[in-house]
């Protein structure tokens, strides 16, 4: 049975356009992998907890040392909670042109020197095994092309992150000039879905081609 982890990352609940995003994007991999067991992490609301003084003391060590380490526990559930996952599904606001800081904080604890990278002469590299990766973004600006109109830090800075601990199969989805977060037009998620479902029949192919 396949496991998807699903990080949730607004505070705005079931009214946020990203978390909907991310229902759309749950519905069509479960269509695909019937029985998929979905694991939600809402992180703005069940917040994860800022590294501290203890933790940076005791980062370096690996998962044996870590495991009577009190200050890496929260780390160490969350990095085998993703080892777990077959899938990764992030939906997330823009927040300051990158990640809200519930993200972030997660990713602190996630991204561990000799637990998920390590560090070598060609740079960082990850320790996890690579596995698709699903990342829904809502913007009240624009994201893509030209005439955005801001920077985007998060889309760069999400792919390094994911990168480093191993994940290079992400995929990137957009809903973008949501000013305001009020309800889009049905039309902006009906095209969403499209592009999802298109996308991930795509990728089935692929995977089928291959030999
Ligand atoms: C604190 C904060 C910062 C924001 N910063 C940006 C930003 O830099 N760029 C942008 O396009 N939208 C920004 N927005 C708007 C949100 O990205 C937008 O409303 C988005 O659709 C919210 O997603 P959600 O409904 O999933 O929470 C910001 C919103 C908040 C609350």
């Amino acid at each position: 049975m396949k496991e998807i982890l699903w990080l949730n990352c607004s505070a705005r609940g079931a009214a946020s356009l990203s978390f909907q995003a991310g229902q759309k994007m749950i519905a069509s991999l479960t269509r695909q992998s019937p029985g998929a067991h979905v694991n939600r992490r809402d992180l703005a609301t069940d917040a994860i907890p800022f590294i501290d003084a203890a933790y940076t003391a005791h980062m370096y060590l690996d998962e044996t040392a870590a495991r009577d380490e009190p200050s890496l526990q929260v780390s160490e559930a969350l990095i085998k909670e993703l080892m777990r996952a077959d899938i990764l599904v992030v939906s997330t606001p823009m927040h300051n042109f990158t990640v809200p800081a519930p993200l972030k904080a997660w990713i602190d604890q996630v991204l561990r020197i000799n637990r998920t990278f390590v560090r070598t002469p060609r740079g960082k590299e990850g320790l996890l095994t690579d596995k698709p990766s699903y990342i829904l973004v809502s913007a009240g600006g624009g994201v893509l092309g030209e005439d955005a109109g801001q920077p985007d830090f998060l889309t760069p800075y999400l792919h390094a992150v994911l990168k480093t601990i191993g994940l290079t199969d992400v995929s990137f989805f957009y809903l973008e000039k949501m000013a305001g977060g009020a309800p889009p037009p049905q039309e902006v998620f009906d095209a969403l879905q499209l592009e999802i479902s298109e996308r991930l029949s795509g990728q089935a192919e692929l995977a089928t081609a291959r030999p």
